[in-house]
């Protein structure tokens, strides 16, 4: 069987940044985050008794890595021990924003290609199961499972660890306007940055502080409170960038341009036009403001030195399955 799934990528507002149980990928804390409607992947997987090895194909991408190869393989492998298949597939994925841009491609890639391998396998699984099974390739993925507004519980072992919606994508009329940086530093990659994250003084702070602001974001979502919302994203975002400046060896994930819309940012909202930023393990910016702002925005900052590229995303569809195939 033949099946095709697509999955979104999604922004935090309350970081995963550290984690409890690296192999398993279970993270020290909650997380917040947002389905987003236009940044995609799509991937098609099908399983056949003929063939001798998987056969993986990135469409549109030029380089692929033996290690990203490798941990595409083991997503198949851990599909067919829960499914008891045992055929090789023949796979092809694509990301509708290159690999290039620096945005993280791993959640929507991992999600779409659980969803699709599970059902190419003739398996039915429930949000949840596909939401574990998808953590264990990439913890981001977990929360590109359900639709709109989802929560990632921490758990305590694998059964417990995985996402699910707090609110649909209709609840908030909010956009995320993603504003692509470009960086010549090789990225530093996640996986290093959840390992030193333990090393900064201040982790043990930004765990302490956790639980409050975990409970002040959803209740700030729940009540459609912006303001209150984008304060407590941008200080999250600055918090988890702070442990990252303060690990031992530091990580600057920043660009100049970062910072400059940063500032912009707090300089439009003087202004009287609202938005807060929160950002991941890179250098682009996520805005998130009213949607009926989000064309201020973009103007604003396609004008912006250093900018490559500004995408406009709304609440989004978690993963799901499509009858148009990439092969
Ligand atoms: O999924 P990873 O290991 O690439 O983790 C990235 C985590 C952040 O994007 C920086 C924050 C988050 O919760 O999405």
């Amino acid at each position: 069987m033949k099946k095709t799934a697509i999955a979104p990528a999604n922004i935090a507002f309350i970081k995963y940044w550290a984690k409890a149980d690296s192999k398993e990928r279970i993270p020290k804390n909650d997380s917040i985050s947002m389905c987003l409607s236009e940044m995609v992947s799509v991937c098609t997987v099908e399983f056949d008794p003929q063939r001798k090895s998987d056969d993986i194909t990135f469409s549109g991408e030029d380089v692929v890595t033996e290690k990203e190869l490798k941990r595409i393989v083991s997503c198949l492998d851990r599909v067919r021990t829960a499914t008891r298949v045992n055929e090789y597939a023949k796979v092809v994925t694509k990301n509708n924003f290159p690999k290039a841009t620096g945005i993280a491609s791993s959640a929507s890639g991992f999600a779409a290609l659980t969803l699709a391998s599970v059902a190419a396998a003739g398996a039915d699984m429930s949000e949840k199961e596909l939401s574990i099974l998808s953590r264990m390739s990439s913890g981001t993925a977990c929360r590109s499972i359900p639709s709109g507004f989802v929560r990632w519980h921490k758990g305590e072992d694998s059964r417990s660890s995985y996402a699910e919606q707090i609110y649909p994508p209709d609840h908030w009329e909010i956009c995320d306007v993603v504003v692509i940086v470009s960086s010549k530093m090789k990225k530093i990659s996640s996986t290093k940055g959840h390992e030193l994250a333990p090393t900064s003084p201040f982790y043990q702070a930004r765990m302490d502080g956790m639980e409050r602001k975990l409970h002040a974001i959803e209740e700030a979502i729940q009540k459609k409170d912006f303001s209150s919302f984008g304060r407590i994203i941008e200080d999250e975002a600055l918090n988890m960038h702070a442990i990252c400046l303060t690990s031992t060896p530091p990580i600057i994930y920043w660009e100049s341009a970062t910072l400059g819309i940063i500032k912009s940012v707090a300089r439009l909202r003087e202004d009287g036009l609202e938005g807060y930023v929160t950002i991941d393990a890179g250098p682009s910016v996520h805005l998130m403001c009213r949607q009926r702002d989000s064309e201020k925005f973009v103007q604003h900052f396609e004008q912006f030195e250093g900018v490559q590229k500004v995408v406009v995303n709304k609440p989004g569809r978690g993963a799901y399955l499509s009858d148009t195939h990439l092969f």
